[in-house]
């Protein structure tokens, strides 16, 4: 039985910090597990220039606790307005790593995404050219679609036709929550792949709606039946390249979440490579582990592996059931469990 796991140093490709206090109160837990993390724009206002996501960054490090070599990677908020140049001129200038693709009002704080894909084909050719990733959040919002089925449907109705469009576009189709993502994404070709969150990994819908609703379990997209919990677990434990770490920590105070219209998000930062290892421990696949962490994602953005190793070891790991922040509570993922590894170093 392997006790002991020695890995390069993890990177998140997904993740919110949010600005300001609360973002000052999350920042060490990733840098405490990550070497970068692709930090998403969606602040109010939102990163949609060069200069925002500049002073964004500076911000971020001026955040990251003396010791912690943590880089935070920088992506643009597309619009309906994005300038190409712009755009192209940050990713130039090594600002911007990716840019991410909200459809309007898909979720928190979304309302200036893009309203209709085929408007920002002109910036998607831009970025096609120049090499820049598109993340995207992938889930249609059209009123008439079940929020069960909005993934599966924006495959059809729009991710199939930019990977047919641009077949020399990078894309990263961002917590995949479905069997029906995780198998278009093993049928494109190297250009697109995908993020999973552990709690994709970990819970099928009834965690959210059996028992009393479970708002610390509600995220965008939401979680699925089982048999799409069990086909991510299958694609973050295959090996492929194209499936990768992102973990969507996503900051809400108690008080956001535990009330009448409660925010989306799951704040896993504290523990997300211990939360992550138990899955692929529980499927037989720590050998896969440091593939998935830590060597795909830099691939795919064709970035270095980094230099410095983590280790983790069987042990337990007693996850609190709340942590202050800003004044306030915020309830981790995991609260009040035990996890079956720690990081020691
Ligand atoms: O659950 C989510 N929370 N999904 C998202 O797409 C956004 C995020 C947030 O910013 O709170
Ligand atoms: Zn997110």
């Amino acid at each position: 039985m392997i006790n002991t796991l020695t890995i390069r140093r993890p990177d998140d490709w997904h993740l919110h910090f949010r600005d300001g206090e609360i973002m000052r109160g999350v920042v060490p837990y990733t840098a405490r597990q990550f070497g970068r993390a692709i930090v998403m724009p969606n602040l109010s206002p939102p990163v949609t220039t060069a200069a925002q996501a500049e002073e964004y960054r500076g911000r971020i490090l001026a955040a990251v606790p003396q010791g912690a070599a943590f880089t935070p990677l920088m992506i643009c908020y597309l619009t309906d307005t994005t300038d190409p140049d712009d755009l192209a001129r940050g990713a130039e200038q090594g600002v911007f790593t990716a840019a991410k693709l909200y459809p309007a009002n898909a979720t928190t704080n979304s309302a200036h995404g893009v309203s209709d894909v085929t408007r920002i084909y002109p910036v998607l050719a831009r970025m096609e050219a120049e090499g820049i990733v598109l993340c995207v959040h992938g889930e249609v919002t059209d009123r008439d679609v079940d929020v069960f089925d909005r993934e599966a449907e924006f495959i059809e109705r729009h991710l199939r036709a930019i990977a047919e469009n641009f077949p020399q576009l990078k894309v990263v189709f961002e917590h995949i929550t479905t069997a029906d993502a995780a198998t278009f994404v093993e049928s494109c070709g190297p250009n697109v792949a995908a993020t999973i969150t552990p709690q994709h990994l970990h819970i099928n819908r009834n965690a959210m709606l059996v028992g009393g609703i479970q708002p610390h379990n509600y995220c965008l997209p939401v979680a699925k039946r089982e048999r799409h919990r069990l086909a991510l677990r299958a694609a973050a434990t295959s090996g492929s390249p194209k499936f990768f770490l992102g973990t969507d920590s996503a900051p809400h105070l108690r008080s956001a979440k535990e009330t009448a219209c409660g925010c989306a998000g799951i704040f896993n930062a504290p523990f997300a490579l211990e939360s992550y290892l138990t899955v692929f421990d529980e499927e037989g696949a720590l050998d896969l582990f440091e593939g998935f962490a830590s060597l795909h994602g830099p691939a795919f953005y064709g970035l270095p592996v980094n230099a410095d190793t983590i280790t983790l070891e069987r042990g337990e790991t007693q996850v609190p059931e709340s942590l202050m922040l800003v004044g306030e509570e915020i309830v981790p993922w995991h609260a009040g469990q035990v996890l079956g590894w720690r990081m020691v170093s």
